[in-house]
């Protein structure tokens, strides 16, 4: 078994001109530096999720709840994978539809798994996005890690794809140290005992 991670690196807003693959660009980068991870980055834009969900609940229907075709990928992309970065902004004081439809559209495929946050925005850099995600990503038996990435009024702090704080990397890098230890753990955790959810 390869000793790295399979890192899901989640782009989470899809709107025209949006931010997000600048910032998911260069979080894959801080990823590949660490080198503690195979990374794919899924960005909701290439999927179809509609917020029409089916009557049956993901969590009682499992391997058999009815997607949409086009939505296989996603749906196999969050399977594969053993820890997740969410990167997302602030869209008044929570995060965007798109994410919390693709989050609600699955639920075995979080269970039992680590997931950190990057966010962006206004002057709270999307932490009342982050607030709401951790609430959320529990009740799906996710493990939300501590050390995050708050970038506030990124309009004038990023320069060619950057953050202009020197200090950037080495706060992602503590993230990823986390996230490595966790998608570890959780996953020699999943493999010897089944999760009682
Ligand atoms: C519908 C909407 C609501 C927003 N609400 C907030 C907010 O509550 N707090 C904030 O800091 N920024 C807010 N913003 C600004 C966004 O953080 C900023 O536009 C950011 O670029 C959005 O990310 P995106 O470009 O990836 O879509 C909002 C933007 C939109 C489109």
């Amino acid at each position: 078994m390869s000793e790295k991670h399979k890192l899901a690196i989640i782009v989470g807003s899809v709107r025209e001109g949006r931010f997000g693959p600048v910032v998911a660009s260069w979080v894959a980068d801080q990823a590949r530096e660490h080198d503690g991870f195979d990374i794919d980055v899924v960005d909701l834009a290439d999927s179809e999720i509609p917020l029409s969900l089916p009557a049956v609940s993901p969590k009682l229907a499992g391997d058999s709840y009815p997607r949409p075709d086009a939505m296989a990928p996603l749906t196999s992309q969050l399977t594969n994978a053993d820890a997740f970065i969410i990167v997302t902004p602030e869209y008044n004081h929570s995060y965007p539809a798109s994410l919390k439809a693709a989050i609600d559209w699955h639920y075995t495929q979080w269970t039992a798994k680590p997931v950190a946050f990057v966010s962006y925005g206004g002057a709270a850099g999307g932490r009342h996005a982050v607030l709401h995600l951790e609430n959320v990503l529990t009740e799906l038996h996710a493990v939300t890690i501590r050390d995050g990435l708050a970038f506030p009024l990124y309009r004038a702090t990023w320069e060619d794809g950057r953050p202009l704080d020197p200090a950037a990397p080495g706060y992602a890098k503590t993230l990823l140290d986390q996230l490595a230890w966790w998608a570890g753990a959780l996953r020699s955790a999943r493999n010897s005992l089944p999760y009682p959810a």
